[in-house]
C-alpha cells in the first residue's frame, strides 16, 4: 500500500515537475543560442555625442539611456514623467559615473509637447543630434480606444504620429551633425516589434472611427497596427533619405524581442476578458521563462542599430536579437503603404 504511494508520488513528480523543468530548462539554453550575441563592435566610444531617447524612464529606455550613459554620451531623456526621470537619472548616475544625463519634457499624446520639445532641443543644443531613438510605446488595453490631444487614436498617435513629426523635426539638426563627418552618418533608431506582422493598416480610417474594433484576444490590434506603422515610416524614411545623395542619416527598425518589462502589465490588467487559464498560466509563462528578455538585453538590438559599424549601408532594414531580421518574416511591408502612409503622416501632423 505505502510503496504504491509512494510510487505514485514519484510518478507525479516526474511527470510534473521534473519533465517540465528538463524541458523549460533545455528551451532556455537553445534559445539563449539562437538569439545571437551582443555585436563587439558595439563597444564604439560615443562620447561627446548626443542622443535623444523617447520614453526613458522605464524598461527598454532606461536601460538603452544606462547602455549611452556607459559608453559617454551625453543623452535627452525625453519623457513625460520628470520626476520618474529623476529618480532614473538619480539611479544611472551612481552606477555609471558618467554621461551627461538630460531630462527634457516630451509628451507624446500631444503635437504641440512634440513641438516645443524640438525647439527648446535645437536651442540649447544646436547642431549636435547625433543619433535618435524612437523608443517610447503605448499599449492600451485590448478593446480600448484613447484619443489624444490631436484628436488621433492613442496608439497610432503616440507610436507612430507624435514620432514621425519628432523626426522630421529633428532631420535637420541629423544632417548637420552627419556632414560632420561623413563616413559616421547619424542615425535614427525605431523600437518597432515582430508583431507589426499581424497588423493591417486601413487607409480609409487610420483612427478607427467606422471600423468595428474585432480585435484579437492577446495582443491588441491597434498596437500591432502601430508596429506596422512604424516598419513602414522606417521603410519610407531610409528611402527618402536615399534619393537625397548624401544625406549623411540612415534609419533602422528592430524588435527588441520579448521583454518583462512594464509595458502590457498594466493593460493585463485592465484587460475585458481575461485570457484562459492555461494560456496565463502555462503558455505565458514558458514563453517568457524560455524566451524573456530583462530590459538591458532588450536594449542590445537597439544599441546594435545605433552603433554597429556594419550597419552602414543597411539603412531601412530591420533587427532582432543583434541580426539582421529576414525580409520573408516580414510579409506586411509594402513600399507602396510606407509611401501612402508618409503622406497622410504629413498631413496629418500639418506638415504638408
Ligand atoms: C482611456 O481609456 C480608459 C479606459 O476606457 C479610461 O479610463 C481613460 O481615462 C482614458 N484615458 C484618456 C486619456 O482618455
Ligand atoms: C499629455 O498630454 C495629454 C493630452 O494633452 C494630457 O491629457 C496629459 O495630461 C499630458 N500628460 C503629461 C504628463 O503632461
Ligand atoms: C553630407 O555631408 C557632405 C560632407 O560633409 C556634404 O558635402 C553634404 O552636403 C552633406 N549632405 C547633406 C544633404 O547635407
Amino acid at each position: 500500500m505505502l510503496s504504491c504511494i509512494t510510487s505514485f508520488l514519484w510518478c507525479a513528480l516526474l511527470y510534473f515537475a521534473i519533465i517540465p523543468a528538463i524541458i523549460l530548462i533545455a528551451t532556455r539554453i537553445i534559445v539563449k543560442k539562437l538569439r545571437g550575441q551582443v555585436d563587439p563592435t558595439n563597444e564604439v566610444d560615443v562620447s561627446g555625442k548626443t542622443v535623444i531617447v523617447t520614453g526613458a524612464s522605464d524598461g527598454i529606455g532606461k536601460a538603452t539611456v544606462e547602455e549611452f550613459a556607459t559608453r559617454g554620451a551625453r543623452v535627452i531623456l525625453a519623457c513625460r514623467n520628470v520626476q520618474k526621470a529623476e529618480k532614473v537619472v538619480d539611479d544611472i548616475r551612481s552606477r555609471t559615473r558618467n554621461g551627461e544625463l538630460i531630462i527634457m519634457h516630451l509628451n507624446l499624446s500631444s503635437l504641440s509637447s512634440v513641438r516645443s520639445f524640438c525647439a527648446d532641443f535645437i536651442q540649447k543644443y544646436p547642431s549636435s543630434l547625433s543619433i535618435l531613438v524612437n523608443n517610447a510605446g503605448l499599449i492600451n488595453p485590448v478593446g480600448v480606444r484613447n484619443l489624444t490631444e490631436d484628436g488621433f487614436e492613442e496608439t497610432f498617435g503616440v507610436n507612430h504620429l507624435a514620432h514621425f513629426l519628432l523626426t522630421d523635426l529633428l532631420l535637420p539638426e541629423l544632417k548637420k551633425t552627419g556632414a560632420q563627418n561623413p563616413s559616421e552618418p547619424s542615425r535614427v533608431v525605431i523600437v518597432s516589434s515582430g508583431v507589426h506582422n499581424w497588423g493591417a493598416l486601413q487607409f480609409h480610417d487610420l483612427m478607427y472611427e467606422k471600423t468595428p474594433l474585432d480585435d484579437w484576444k492577446f495582443t491588441p490590434k491597434l498596437y500591432c497596427n502601430s508596429k506596422l506603422a512604424n516598419n513602414l515610416f522606417n521603410l519610407e524614411l531610409a528611402k527618402r533619405l536615399r534619393s537625397e545623395k548624401n544625406a549623411n542619416v540612415t534609419c533602422y527598425a528592430l524588435c527588441p524581442g520579448i521583454v518583462t518589462t512594464n509595458i502590457g502589465k498594466e493593460s493585463a490588467k485592465l484587460r475585458a476578458n481575461p485570457e484562459p487559464y492555461l494560456v496565463k498560466h502555462v503558455l505565458f509563462p514558458v514563453v517568457k521563462f524560455a524566451m524573456g528578455k530583462n530590459a538591458k538585453e532588450s536594449a542590445q538590438t537597439t544599441m546594435f542599430c545605433a552603433l554597429s559599424k556594419h550597419l552602414s549601408h543597411h539603412s531601412g532594414e530591420m533587427y532582432r536579437n543583434c541580426e539582421f531580421w529576414d525580409y520573408s518574416k516580414r510579409t506586411k511591408l509594402s513600399e507602396e503603404d510606407a509611401a501612402t502612409l508618409w503622406e497622410m503622416s504629413e498631413k496629418l501632423v500639418g506638415r504638408k
